[in-house]
C-alpha cells in the first residue's frame, strides 16, 4: 500500500512502499541518495548496490521504491525538510516512467525563469514547490467559502457563459453562433444580471466562484479570464452586505492565513471623496508599516459619483449601471437632474492598495435603471434591445437586493504575498493574452470559419 512521503516520519523502523518523482540525486559511488517528491512533500532515499537500477536514476523519473524508513544520525538531519530526520533505505526500486531533461529548474523558487518558458512548460512549472502550494492554499480559501456561505444559508449556482454582450466597461469576448448564423454570443464580464435574475426568481441568497471574462489589456493585477467570488442577497441593505463581507474575511484570514495580521477592526470606511483627497486613490494602501509583509491592511470604500462626464460630454456610469443611488438621491436620479452630485450605493473593498472586490445595492424598480440608461443618453429602442430582459424581470416583483463580487485572485495572490495573480492561477495567459502551452490563440480551418459564416478580412503578420 502507498504511504504518502510526509507520513515517513510516523513509520519509523517499518517497511514502506513511496510513489514519487526524482527530485535531485547525488551519486556517492556505493550510495545513491535522491530525494524523492510526491504532493505531500520530499524524503531522502538511500540506495546501496544490492539494488539494481539506482544508478539509472535521472531528474523527474517516476519511480516505485520500496524500503526501510530509519531515523538519519544526529550529524546528517536536514532540518529544512519536515522529512529531515529520516530516510528510507531502499529494498526495492522501479523506474515506472522517464524524463526527458526538463527545460527549466524545478527546484528553485522559479521568479528568476523566462515566463514564456514557464508557461510553455506550466504542468513542470506547476511542480515547483511554491506553485503547488499556491494551489493548494487556494483550493483551502475556495473550500473555506463555500462552507461558510452554505453555513448562511447561500445556494451555489451556476449561470452561462455564453450569454450577450453587457456594458461592464470592458470589451467583450465574443462567441460566433453556428446554428444563429451571423450572432454572436458574449462570454460574460461577470454574472452580474443571471444573480439579479435569480433574485426575481426568489433564491434571496445566492454565490458562485464564476469565471469572468473581459477583453482588455493584461496586467499584473489583471487576466482576460480571472475568477470572482461572486454573491447576491436579496431583501438587505448596504450594511448588510458589508458585515457579511467583512465577517466572511476576517474569519477566512484567521483560518487560511494565521501568520496575517489584520491592521483594523471593524474595516475602516472611507468615503470616495475622502479617500481622494487624502490618499488620491479609491483603492488607498492604509498600511502603516509598508515593510511588513503580514500586515494586511482592509478598507471599504462607499459612496462613490454615480455618473461621470464622457469624453464627448455626456455622462457614463463609473462602476455599475445596475447600481441603485443612495436612497437620498433616488428622487434626482428618477428626475434625471443634479446628476453630477448623485452618489451610489457602490462599496469597494480595498487591501494593500489593491482592489479586491465591489458590489452595490440595485435598481429593483424597472423605471430606476430605465432612468439610469436615459442619463447615459441611450436611445429608448437601444434600452429595450440591450436590457428589456431586466427591466421587464424587474416588472415582476423584483425584491430588494443587493450583492458583492471578489477578484478571487488578487485577495490569494496578496496572502500568498505573491507580486502577480499569475502566480496562483493554474493555467495563466500571457502579458499579450497567450496561453504557449495550448498555443491559444489560433487560427482555425477554413471549414470552421464556413460554418460560423466568418471571414478572416486580413490576418496581420505575426510579431
Ligand atoms: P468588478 O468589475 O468591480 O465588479 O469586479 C469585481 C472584482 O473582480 C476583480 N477583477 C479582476 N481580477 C483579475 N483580472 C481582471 N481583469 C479583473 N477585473 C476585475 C477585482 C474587482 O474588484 N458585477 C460586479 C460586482 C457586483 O457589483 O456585485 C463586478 O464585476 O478585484
Amino acid at each position: 500500500m502507498r504511504t504518502n512521503i510526509a507520513d515517513i516520519v510516523g513509520k519509523e523502523g517499518q517497511e514502506v512502499e513511496v510513489f514519487g518523482w526524482v527530485h535531485a540525486r547525488r551519486d556517492h559511488g556505493k550510495l545513491i541518495f535522491i530525494d524523492l517528491r510526491d504532493r505531500s512533500g520530499v524524503a531522502q532515499v538511500v540506495f546501496g548496490p544490492k539494488v539494481a537500477g539506482a544508478s539509472d536514476l535521472r531528474l523527474e523519473y517516476v519511480v516505485k521504491v520500496t524500503g526501510m524508513v530509519n531515523k538519519r544520525p544526529e550529524n546528517m538531519v536536514n532540518d529544512k525538510i519536515p522529512t529531515g530526520k529520516h530516510e528510507i533505505f531502499a529494498s526495492g526500486l522501479e523506474i515506472i516512467n522517464t524524463s526527458e531533461t526538463t527545460p527549466m529548474p524545478l527546484d528553485t523558487d522559479g521568479y528568476e525563469i523566462n515566463e514564456e518558458v514557464r508557461l510553455k512548460y506550466r504542468y513542470l512549472d506547476l511542480r515547483r514547490e511554491r506553485l503547488a502550494h499556491n494551489l493548494a492554499f487556494r483550493h483551502e480559501t475556495i473550500s473555506f467559502v463555500r462552507n461558510f456561505l452554505n453555513e448562511h444559508g447561500f445556494l451555489e449556482i451556476e449561470t452561462p457563459n455564453l450569454t450577450r454582450s453587457t456594458p461592464e466597461g470592458a470589451r467583450d469576448y465574443l462567441v460566433p453562433s453556428r446554428i444563429q448564423n451571423g450572432d454572436f454570443y458574449a462570454l460574460p464580464q461577470s454574472p452580474q444580471q443571471y444573480k439579479q435574475l435569480l433574485m426575481v426568481a426568489g433564491i434571496e441568497k445566492y454565490f458562485q466562484v464564476a469565471r469572468c471574462f473581459r477583453d482588455e489589456d493584461t496586467r499584473g493585477d489583471r487576466q482576460p479570464e480571472f475568477t470572482q467570488l461572486d454573491m447576491e442577497m436579496s431583501f438587505v441593505e448596504e450594511e448588510d452586505v458589508l458585515a457579511l463581507n467583512e465577517e466572511l474575511l476576517i474569519a477566512l484570514v484567521k483560518k487560511v492565513a494565521p501568520t496575517k495580521k489584520i491592521q483594523e477592526v471593524p474595516f475602516p470606511r472611507l468615503t470616495y471623496k475622502e479617500a481622494m483627497e487624502k490618499y488620491h486613490s479609491d483603492k488607498p494602501d492604509l498600511r502603516t508599516d509598508k515593510n511588513d509583509p503580514n500586515l494586511l491592511a482592509f478598507c471599504w470604500v462607499i459612496d462613490f459619483p454615480f455618473f461621470e462626464k464622457t469624453d464627448e460630454g455626456g455622462w457614463t456610469f463609473t462602476h455599475n449601471p445596475f447600481s441603485a443611488p443612495k436612497p437620498e438621491f433616488m428622487d434626482d436620479l428618477l428626475a434625471k437632474k443634479n446628476i453630477e452630485n448623485i452618489l451610489t450605493t457602490q462599496y469597494d473593498v480595498a487591501m494593500n492598495g489593491m482592489e479586491i472586490g465591489g458590489g452595490s445595492i440595485r435598481n429593483h424598480k424597472p423605471a430606476a435603471l430605465e432612468a439610469v440608461f436615459e442619463i447615459m443618453g441611450f436611445e429608448k429602442e437601444r434600452i429595450h434591445r440591450n436590457f428589456g430582459h431586466m427591466l421587464e424581470a424587474l416588472g415582476f416583483g423584483a425584491p430588494p437586493h443587493g450583492g458583492i463580487a471578489w477578484g478571487l485572485d488578487r485577495l490569494i495572490s496578496l496572502l500568498r504575498n505573491e507580486p502577480n495573480i499569475r502566480e496562483v492561477i493554474a493555467f495563466p495567459k500571457t502579458g499579450d493574452g497567450r496561453d504557449p502551452m495550448m498555443g491559444s490563440p489560433a487560427s482555425v480551418d477554413q471549414k470552421q470559419l464556413d460554418e460560423l459564416g466568418l471571414e478572416i478580412k486580413k490576418k496581420p503578420e505575426k510579431k
